[in-house]
């Protein structure tokens, strides 16, 4: 039994190995978030901008139905206004699911209706079920965005370097119909390549088509308007959409070390004490 098993360990390493070294993918690039590192806190700033580029661009595609329009008013969130703990009360958060239509049942005729939304919805999602988002987008179905910046490695740089990374094939790539090049998107080109296998391009082909374009978005900060700059601000709202409580996670992190280091001292202190007459 135990042969047949580093046999077959042994065939998977020999059949796997090669394959995945021709497989390569660029790093995401370095971003500094602000809410990289043990202090780090959410851009409230960024968190608006990316909220806006995910409901005028990303949403037409990709679901998020984890997330309600009252959390955008939660504490920590885009919209948080201390004025309004209560985010069902927080004018901007009503006036933004107010903005956007969502499918019910008429309670008196039952006929199905589009109402506007309240801050109790979920996002709306933009396809009525997995088979019709794989129909529209060459039968691939845009997977939903709620967890995305914790489901994948790399997390929201990868997303950033992901979205505002496309850009011409090189020169000896054939890229299928219907697929778009990127080379941060994990995956293997070999077979499409054409050019020197040792210098094969990095990453894959990806369903969706490059879906960002400058000025595409207006922020309301002011703020310019470029690729980078609009997908960075989504996926830092993709973070935060992932982790709400990360600054809460965090702030707990930093308290409970501060009272184990005060724990520590106060035992050692009450150790000494004990044994103070005692001869060892
Ligand atoms: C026209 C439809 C469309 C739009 C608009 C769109 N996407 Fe996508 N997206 C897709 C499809 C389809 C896939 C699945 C691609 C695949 O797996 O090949 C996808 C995949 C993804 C993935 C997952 C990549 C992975 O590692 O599996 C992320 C992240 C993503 N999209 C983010 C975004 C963001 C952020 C926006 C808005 C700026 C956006 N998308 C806009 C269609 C779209």
């Amino acid at each position: 039994m135990l042969r047949k098993v580093t046999l077959l360990a042994a065939a998977l390493v020999l059949v796997g190995g090669p394959a995945l070294a021709a497989a390569k993918v660029r790093e995401p690039n370095e971003i500094a978030f602000s809410f990289e590192g043990p202090f780090g806190r959410y851009d409230q700033a960024q968190l608006q901008r990316g909220y806006k580029v995910y409901r005028e661009v990303c949403s037409a595609c990709h679901s998020m139905n984890l997330v309600a329009f009252r959390n955008l008013g939660d504490a920590g969130g885009p919209f948080f206004d201390p004025k309004y703990p209560n985010p069902n009360d927080n004018p901007v958060v009503k006036a933004l699911a107010a903005d956007t239509q969502i499918g019910d049942i008429d309670g008196e005729t039952g006929d199905a209706i589009k109402r506007p939304g309240i801050p109790a919805d979920k996002f709306p999602a933009p396809f009525a079920n997995d088979a019709a988002a794989k129909a529209s987008n060459g039968g691939v179905a845009p997977p939903d965005l709620s967890l995305i910046a914790k489901a994948r490695e790399g997390g929201p740089a990868y997303i950033a370097s992901l979205i505002a990374g496309f850009g011409t094939p090189p020169a000896g790539l054939t890229v299928p119909a219907g697929l778009n090049y990127n080379p941060y998107f994990p995956g293997d080109v070999s077979a499409n390549w054409t050019g020197d296998h040792a210098h094969t391009p990095p990453g894959g082909f990806i369903a969706m088509a490059p879906p960002l374009t400058a000025d595409q978005v207006t922020f309301d900060d002011g703020t310019k308007s470029t690729i980078k700059q609009q997908a960075e601000d989504v996926a830092a709202f993709l973070m935060w959409t992932a982790e709400p409580k990360m600054e809460e996670r965090k702030h707990m992190g930093f308290s409970v070390l501060i009272f184990l280091i005060l724990f520590s001292g106060l035992l050692y202190a009450s150790y000494r004490r004990v044994w103070r007459d005692e001869s060892h």
